[in-house]
């Protein structure tokens, strides 16, 4: 079993990135900024010329913890608007040492429904409180980091039935998020990305025999997709180089 199923992931670019599709001195938002992919996507955001201001959130740091509301709400409140720049980067895939399961036989219903609550449900309050905060005339992103695995399409080889499932949960929350949020914020494009397999504490334990990317180039190319999507472009998955991921 392996982060990426059996596609093959090749890194593109590692370069610092500027974001030229949002305005000049934008506000980025990076929840999970602690982690291996966030902290990179903030080191390059933080050295783009054109940024005005980062807000970087962390559980470690902050205690923002994306499965508390009252603690989303407050900081939704203290961050206040605009924000032109939304991403997710929080997940996981070990819950407390218990790794994904090899089969269904191993499902246990307090380690699935941890899986639900991190990476569904809280990406899904997420969204409940910082979409309405962007920006309505300019040009904005949210970005939720997915995985392909969560493709029910793509999954040829079963395992990791939790982690697969609640991806694909997230999945659908942000294509129906989207939906909304294209009546009410039509510059909007909110999006569920796959970063490829990236050398991280999550990926560490299942990556060995696969190709990975660092998270400097996993950001990297994060930026570049998020970047390039069109006006108009929203509810989609996609991987780190832009191409769609069936769902
Ligand atoms: N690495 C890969 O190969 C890979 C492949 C496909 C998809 N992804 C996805 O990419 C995302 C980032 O993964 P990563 O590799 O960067 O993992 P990571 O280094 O383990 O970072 C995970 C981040 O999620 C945060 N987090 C976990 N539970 C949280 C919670 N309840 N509330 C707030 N923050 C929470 C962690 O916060 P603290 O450290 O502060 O606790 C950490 O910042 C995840 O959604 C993952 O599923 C990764």
């Amino acid at each position: 079993m392996t982060l990426s199923d059996n596609k093959a992931e090749s890194p593109i670019d590692g370069s610092p990135f500027s974001l030229g599709s949002l305005r000049q001195g934008y506000r980025a938002v990076v929840i999970g900024a602690s982690g291996g992919i966030g902290s990179a996507l903030c080191a390059h955001l933080e050295s783009d010329p054109r940024i005005g201001e980062l807000v970087a959130i962390s559980r470690t740091i902050d205690g923002f913890d994306v499965t508390n509301e009252r603690v989303i709400a407050e900081k939704v409140v203290e961050i206040g608007e605009p924000v032109d720049l939304l991403i997710c980067a929080t997940g996981m895939l070990t819950v407390d040492g218990t790794p994904p399961e090899k089969s269904i036989r191993h499902i246990d219903p307090a380690v699935m429904a941890a899986q639900f609550m991190t990476n569904a449900i809280g990406p899904a309050l997420v969204a409940k409180h910082f979409l309405p905060r962007l920006s309505r005339q300019d040009r904005t992103i949210a970005a939720f980091l997915s995985a392909r695995v969560g493709s029910i399409a793509d999954n040829r080889i079963g395992g990791w039935i939790s982690y697969r499932s609640a991806k694909a949960a997230l999945n659908q929350i942000v294509r129906t998020a989207s939906i909304e949020m294209a009546r009410t914020h039509p510059t909007a494009s909110v999006v569920a990305i796959h970063p490829g397999t990236v050398e991280t504490k999550l990926s560490a334990p299942y990556s060995r025999g696969h190709k990975t990317v660092t998270a400097v180039t996993a950001a990297s190319n994060i930026l570049r997709t998020l970047d390039n999507l069109q006006t108009g472009e929203t509810g989609s998955f996609v991987a780190y180089d832009g191409s769609p991921i069936e769902w």
